[in-house]
């Protein structure tokens, strides 16, 4: 049943362009509009929403950091992400004209279960964004929009992740779409690259054994950091997530901007740091920045691991390792970025000896508070 690899994480990564493309499937027509007519929450309720708050945990909490920025960006409709086990506890102000988004794989972790209870307690309507049909977060949520990833087995989320990012870009166009908000060429252009994404997903699962080779070169060590700004910071963050729960490595993410705020402090000679680089077409302001970023790393003895899209040559001369990804939009980015380091992750874990599909203290699905 792993279809001939070792592990059901491996062959949950190489899924992922079918994942996407499933989860796009019958959801943008040939005329670049979308059809989401599995979102019962009525039009006339979607266009009167003033708040939008998505609630997760662990990977889908990542999904939905990049969420909020394609949905302000692309329907100026203010959005915050929470943490579901901190959602509730902090009284948050909600009303009928929020809408709540529950991002969750399994759809039955309990501190999203109860963030979402808690929501339609106070009268807003909860999207659920799932990839497990008829589990409970789906039918506690007035409406969901289903993940076709298939099955996912590995504790540690892959293709799951990438068809969140594939709902929460579709709600957020939809969203747009419904608003009549800025739909210009840039989102029509945004919509196309969209339909095509699954391919660059493929082209960078096919360039990974430069990735797993330096893997197995840094088995030894004890940290790996991640940096990112804008999608790139919640890219990082799950990088450094993967790697916590299955190399059992120190690992964390930070936003580039905050590493003279304390943690460059911790930059010392051959000290591994993971930077993802925002595309330089587009805000090239955030792709200047992070170039200096690098530069500032490198320049106190950092080993640069730098994920830059092809043509990127600004990068070049700082990175001790390069990894290549696809042109994409900016917003669209961690499709092809956050691959590069489920692979580095699991092939690390694999190198220090651990269980890939198992890691230690780990559950799939947490339905405990
Ligand atoms: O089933 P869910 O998406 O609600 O699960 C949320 C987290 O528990 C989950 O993403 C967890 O962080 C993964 N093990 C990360 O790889």
């Amino acid at each position: 049943e792993k279809g001939g690899y070792d592990y059901f994480m491996l062959k949950e990564i190489a899924e992922q362009p079918k994942a996407v493309a499933d989860t796009l499937l019958g959801r943008i027509d040939a005329a670049g509009s979308l059809t989401l007519d599995e979102v019962r929450i009525p039009v006339s309720v979607l266009r009167e929403v003033d708040k939008v708050v998505i609630v997760a945990c662990g990977t889908a909490y990542h999904a939905g950091m990049i969420a909020k920025l394609a949905i302000e960006h692309w329907t100026r409709i203010p959005c915050e992400t929470e943490l579901a086990s901190e959602f509730r506890y902090r009284d948050p102000i909600l009303d009928r004209r929020t809408l709540v988004i529950a991002i969750s794989q399994s759809g039955e972790t309990m501190d999203t279960l109860m963030a979402l209870r808690h929501a339609r307690e106070q009268g807003a309507k909860v999207l659920a964004i799932c990839n497990t049909n008829g589990s409970t977060i789906p039918r506690e949520s007035d409406a969901v929009l289903y993940t076709h990833a298939g099955p996912e087995v590995a504790v540690a989320s892959t293709k799951a992740f990438l068809t969140q990012l594939v709902a929460c870009y579709l709600v957020a166009l939809y969203l747009g779409q419904v608003r009549g908000t800025k739909w210009g060429d840039e989102i029509r252009a945004v919509i196309r690259d969209l339909a095509s994404i699954a391919q660059d997903v493929d082209q960078v699962l096919e360039t990974m054994e430069p990735v797993r080779e330096l893997a197995r070169s840094l088995a030894g060590k004890n940290t790996v950091l991640f940096l990112g700004r804008h999608v790139g910071y919640p890219v990082a963050l799950e990088g450094a997530l993967k790697l916590k729960e299955l190399a059992y490595m120190h690992a964390e993410g930070f936003a580039a901007g905050e590493l003279k705020h304390g943690p460059i402090a911790l930059i010392e000679p051959d000290l591994p740091v993971v930077v993802v680089v925002p595309s330089p077409r587009g805000r090239s302001v955030l792709h200047d920045k992070i170039v200096s970023n690098i530069q500032e790393i490198r320049a106190r003895g950092a080993r640069t691991i730098v994920i830059a899209e092809v043509g990127d040559e600004a990068v070049v001369p700082y990175a001790d390792h390069l990894i290549r990804i696809p042109a994409t939009p900016t917003l669209l980015q961690p499709l092809v970025a956050t691959v590069p380091l489920q692979v580095f992750a699991c092939e690390l874990a694999t190198a220090r000896g651990n269980e890939v599909d198992q890691p230690r203290n780990l559950a799939k699905s947490v339905t405990v508070e």
